[in-house]
């Protein structure tokens, strides 16, 4: 049996007018203890594929089914608590509180869980973090931690609540070569260590060999809009920084509030959020059809969609 059966998933997220098809008959299947790394070109749907394997994200049709529980048809409030349960996640950086230290990061799982974070998870996150190489550091704040050391407490975090599966997305981008190389290796020891299956998004092909099996998004499983928020800038410059302030870190900050404060709260988070963003930066260009063109082998808009 598989711990994640995804089969003919498809996602359409819906701006406006507009209809943008993120994913369309997604399927993939993970078993037990099986390391997955998941490549594709940026906007290619890899953060929606995850988002929806971990349940953060509903399909807009397919079924997927986690650990033995098909989650397709769960509401909201089953699925925060399917994700606790089930699933832990690592996202690229802005993913720890910064006002907590590592030891206390780990145990917001515990709290989350309705734990008071007592004697035994306190024990368990300590454990963690010296199985990690952190014990020297349990009483630091992210801040006070390097790159891939905040990424090993993420990791200590998603280990928390022992899932059959952990969900990374891009977690060594923000790392240096060597010190993501250092941090894949880790991952890798400490899911077969536990049995544990994981899907790792990466966009650097050396980090595939970390991985019992590689998948690629295929292109023209989506179209980007010209009046999606994010849209043009990454479909101009794919791998780079989108200055003032990156797109993706701002996402995952928001999919980690969306998981801590359930799908309600969290999306109208996100609402706000987007908003108070296109009121902060600058107006981001204009979405040209010229621009289509550079990317490749990315296929044109939904019919729906127009142009
Ligand atoms: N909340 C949203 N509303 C509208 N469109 C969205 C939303 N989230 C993602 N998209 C669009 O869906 C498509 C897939 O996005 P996704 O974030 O899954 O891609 P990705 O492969 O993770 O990209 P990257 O490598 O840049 O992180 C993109 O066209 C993106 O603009
Ligand atoms: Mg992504």
């Amino acid at each position: 049996m598989s711990v994640l059966d995804m089969r003919d998933v498809r996602k359409v997220y819906r701006n406006g007018g507009d209809e943008i098809v993120a994913l369309d008959h997604a399927t993939l299947q993970v078993d037990h203890g099986e390391i997955v790394a998941l490549l594709g070109p940026s906007g290619s749907g890899k953060t929606t594929l995850l988002s929806i394997a971990g349940g953060l994200l509903a399909a807009t049709a397919g079924s997927v089914v986690v650990n033995g529980t098909d989650i397709t048809g769960h509401d909201s409030r089953a699925l925060t608590r399917f994700r606790r349960d089930n699933v832990g996640f690592v996202f690229q950086s802005v993913n720890l509180v910064p006002f907590l230290d590592a030891e206390q990061n780990l145990l917001v799982v515990d709290e989350l869980g309705g734990g008071k974070g007592g004697k035994a998870a306190k024990a368990r996150a300590r454990q963690l973090l010296d199985e990690l190489g952190l014990g020297q550091r349990r009483r630091n704040l992210p801040a006070q931690l390097s790159g891939g050391e905040r990424q090993r407490v993420a990791i200590g975090r998603a280990l928390f609540n022992n899932p059959r599966l952990v969900l990374f997305d891009e977690p060594t981008s923000a790392l240096d070569t060597k010190i993501g190389e250092q941090v894949m290796e880790l991952i890798r020891t400490e899911m077969k260590a536990r049995d544990t299956a994981a899907v790792i998004v990466t966009h650097d092909r050396r980090m595939t060999h970390f991985a019992d099996r590689t998948v690629e998004i295929v292109d023209g499983r989506l179209v980007l809009d010209g009046t999606s928020p994010f849209g043009p800038r990454l479909l101009t410059e794919p791998h780079e920084p989108a200055a003032p302030v990156r797109r993706d870190e701002i996402d995952e900050l928001l999919v980690v509030a969306r998981f801590l404060l359930g799908p309600a709260r969290g999306t109208r988070l996100i609402h706000d959020a987007h908003g108070l963003l296109a009121s902060a930066l600058p107006p981001l260009p204009r979405y040209e059809p010229a621009d289509r063109g550079r990317v490749v082998g990315r296929r044109g808009r939904t019919p729906s969609a127009g142009g």
